[in-house]
């Protein structure tokens, strides 16, 4: 007589990642799973912070790999910040940027994946500027942003070791104290929350390219602000 098999070792091990593929729900927006790409900015951009075929490529293969939520690396949002980039980010300052970045959102959308725009208005004491002569916009003036190779993180020291221009990796440059017209400057820092906020709605799907012949009035800025 063929023996039972017995319960204990048919019955599946619960695994730790049991949620990993189901969906979750984050304010609006639901992914497909809890898998998320981590901002990491892959220097695809192009010189003018804006959008580049090799980049769309890369996210689109990520999103194509499954990943539920997608984020793009740091996106400066102001004109000031994008002055102070670790060699190349993407800008996001003005309306020529959304173009490219609509495209990318689209791409990332095509295979199911949901896109997500890191915003910064500056990288402070942690500026580089291919210009040494520009004094770093920070909270605090004098106040260089300094790394030994003892503290560069995980593997990167040789590769830091080689390099015959360590200023940009190494160093940052002098800074300067942001004047308070600066800090508070309406102009800048709406831009930069009516632009996450344009880009968030794009990626939503409820926003398409309509909005950029009105992007400089301010009465569709402060609308948009408050949605
Ligand atoms: C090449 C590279 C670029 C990165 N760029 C960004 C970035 O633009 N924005 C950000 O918040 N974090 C950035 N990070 C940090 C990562 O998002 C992440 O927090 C870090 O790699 C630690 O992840 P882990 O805890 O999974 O190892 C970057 C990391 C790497 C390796």
């Amino acid at each position: 007589m063929a023996q039972k098999k017995s319960k204990k070792t048919s019955r599946k091990k619960p695994s730790t990642f049991s949620n990993l593929l189901s969906p979750i729900t984050i304010g609006p927006v639901e992914l497909k799973n809890r898998i998320s790409l981590a901002p990491m900015n892959e220097t695809f951009s192009g010189v003018d912070g804006e959008t580049t075929d090799q980049m769309i490529s890369y996210f689109a293969a990520r999103a194509k790999g499954g990943a539920g939520l997608i984020s793009t690396g740091a996106i400066m949002g102001t004109r000031q910040a994008s002055l102070f980039v670790w060699t190349r980010n993407l800008y996001c300052y003005h309306p020529g940027h959304l173009q490219g970045l609509t495209l990318l959102a689209d791409r990332i959308h095509y295979f199911g994946s949901k896109a997500c725009a890191q915003m910064t208005i500056g990288f402070g004491r942690q500026g580089h500027s291919y210009d040494h002569s520009l004094l770093a916009p920070a909270p605090t003036a004098g106040l260089p942003y300094e790394l030994t190779l003892e503290k560069a993180p995980n593997g990167m020291a040789p590769v830091l070791n080689m390099t015959e221009y360590p200023r940009g990796t190494l160093a940052g440059q002098m800074t300067r104290a942001m004047t308070i017209d600066e800090i508070c400057s309406v102009l800048d820092m709406q831009l930069a929350v009516v632009q996450t906020k344009l880009f968030t709605l794009q990626i939503e799907g409820k926003v398409k390219q309509n909005f950029a012949g009105s992007w400089e009035r301010e009465d569709t800025r402060r609308e948009l602000w408050k949605r």
